[in-house]
């Protein structure tokens, strides 16, 4: 580590994370750029599409909107961690099935912000998710 860096460790997709790190990193740049997993996209760059959408400690965070280091010590999930063993995740099928996708760019930050929704309230109604997403 140089003057210039900072350490962070935090665990993405259930793999240990120990880098050195531009402390002005994003997260989401660290998880493109560093950590190659390009699901996760950059629609905005001004947190407003929702594309960059990952899960941090289990909730649905914008990565553009987010440094490196705020997620020091944390559980990120990206969509790549939403089927690590190559078999889509219920809320992938349920896209791929209902057609819920317009270009696709978008479609990982909407998945993984409609599984922290599924999570968080599992009840919610046609209304609640239609404002959700
Ligand atoms: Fe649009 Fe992050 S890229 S909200």
């Amino acid at each position: 580590m140089n003057m210039n860096t900072v350490n962070l460790q935090l665990s993405v997709n259930g793999r240990q994370v120990n880098t050195d790190i531009d402390p002005r990193t994003l997260l989401v740049q660290l998880i493109r750029d560093q950590l190659h997993l390009t699901g996760t996209h950059v629609g905005c760059d001004t947190a407003q599409c929702g594309a960059c959408t990952v899960h941090l400690d289990g909730r649905a965070v914008k990565s553009c909107n987010l440094l490196a280091v705020q997620a020091d010590g944390a559980q990120v999930t990206t969509i790549e961690g939403l089927a690590p063993d190559g078999e889509l995740h219920p809320m992938q099928a349920a896209f791929r099935d209902c057609h819920g996708l317009q270009c696709g760019f978008c479609t990982p930050g909407m998945v993984m912000s409609a599984t922290a929704l599924v999570q968080e309230r599992p009840n919610a109604d046609a209304a609640t998710i239609r404002a959700h997403l």
